[in-house]
């Protein structure tokens, strides 16, 4: 299966077992894919996991499917909470101390998108993905940081390479992403002195997500995958193993960051627009006027 870790994760790969034992990692977004399985790698490594989610049925879900990997470790799901709300991500981050003592590791990545162009964003449209992507991620570091204070802790922000160019369709979720970037920079700034780091992860094109669903329509994969350097989709994987790095003390060093995770895609620009432009923009635009 694309979209799940198991045992071979540790068998096979290249990290310590054990490496995340008894330490406790705070998930936004934990039960959708890409975080999910950003939670499974630190799970499966040794770590407690808090998961957050405002669906109630698939965050407990998701819990209950990843505590099948690991007889040691417990997942905590946190439903009906909003990243826009703060106070609902605080009382998150009191249960998930109040459960498992601390936080050592936070993931930023609940977020939100959609396809639309300009025309067909209205002032609530753009503000809500805004809202989730950066509001949310400044609520979730604010929420968590007395705990990260204490442990000397780390952040990794779930970013996109989306705003490197113009990628049409896609305006709100790139100036969103641009910000969280921004945002990250900052606080890797303000909080290194603290022994905080803060990082970037910014997934490509990965398999199986919501995004690539959206973004590549069927039959264009092929077309698409040539325009990638490295010569296929990313996988959930990838960025598992990126996240297990930047939690890892072998980047003890390393803030401030933002990796991208997209087989080199970003430099020869976005295939997706490609596809899309200007003809199916442009119709899509003068449908509005
Ligand atoms: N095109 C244009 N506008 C859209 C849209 C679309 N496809 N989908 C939603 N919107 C607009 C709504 O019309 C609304 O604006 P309006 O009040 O002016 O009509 C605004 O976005 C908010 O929509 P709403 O459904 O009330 O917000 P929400 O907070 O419940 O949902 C979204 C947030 C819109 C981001 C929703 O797509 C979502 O919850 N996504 C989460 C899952 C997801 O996207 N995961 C992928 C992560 S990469």
């Amino acid at each position: 299966m694309v979209n799940t870790l198991d045992s071979s994760f540790v068998e096979n790969g290249p990290w310590k077992p054990d490496i995340f034992k008894d330490k406790v990692v705070f998930v936004t977004g934990g039960s959708g894919t890409i975080c999910r399985v950003q939670t499974e790698a630190m799970v499966l490594l040794g770590a407690h996991a808090a998961i957050v989610g405002r669906n109630e049925a698939k965050t407990i879900a998701a819990a209950k499917e990843m505590s099948q990997l690991s007889c040691s470790a417990s997942i905590l799901p946190l439903t009906k909470v909003d990243v826009r709300n703060f106070d609902q991500l605080q009382r998150a981050v009191e249960k998930t101390v109040e459960q498992f003592g601390k936080i050592d590791y936070v993931i930023a990545g609940a977020a939100g998108n959609f396809i639309a162009d300009f025309s067909h964003l209205s002032p609530n449209a753009f503000k809500s993905v805004i809202d989730i992507d950066l509001l949310g991620s400044f609520n979730t570091v604010k929420a968590c940081f007395p705990e990260l204070v204490k442990t000397k802790g780390s952040v990794v922000f779930v970013s996109a390479t989306l705003h490197y160019s113009g990628v049409p369709f896609q305006s709100h979720v790139g100036a969103a992403k641009a910000g969280v970037d921004a945002l990250s920079n900052a606080l890797a700034v303000e909080l290194g002195p603290l022994g905080i780091r803060c990082n970037c992860i910014a997934p490509g094109p990965i398999e199986g997500t919501e995004g690539i669903k959206r973004l590549l329509p069927a039959g264009l994969e092929s077309r698409a995958i040539e325009q990638i350097p490295l010569q296929r989709l990313g996988t959930t994987r990838d960025i598992a193993d990126s996240t297990v790095y930047l939690f890892s003390p072998a980047s003890s060093f390393v803030n401030g960051t933002v990796t991208a995770v997209d087989g080199g895609a970003w430099h020869i620009g976005s295939t997706f627009s490609r596809d899309m432009y200007p003809k199916q923009l442009l119709k899509s635009i003068k449908s509005k006027l």
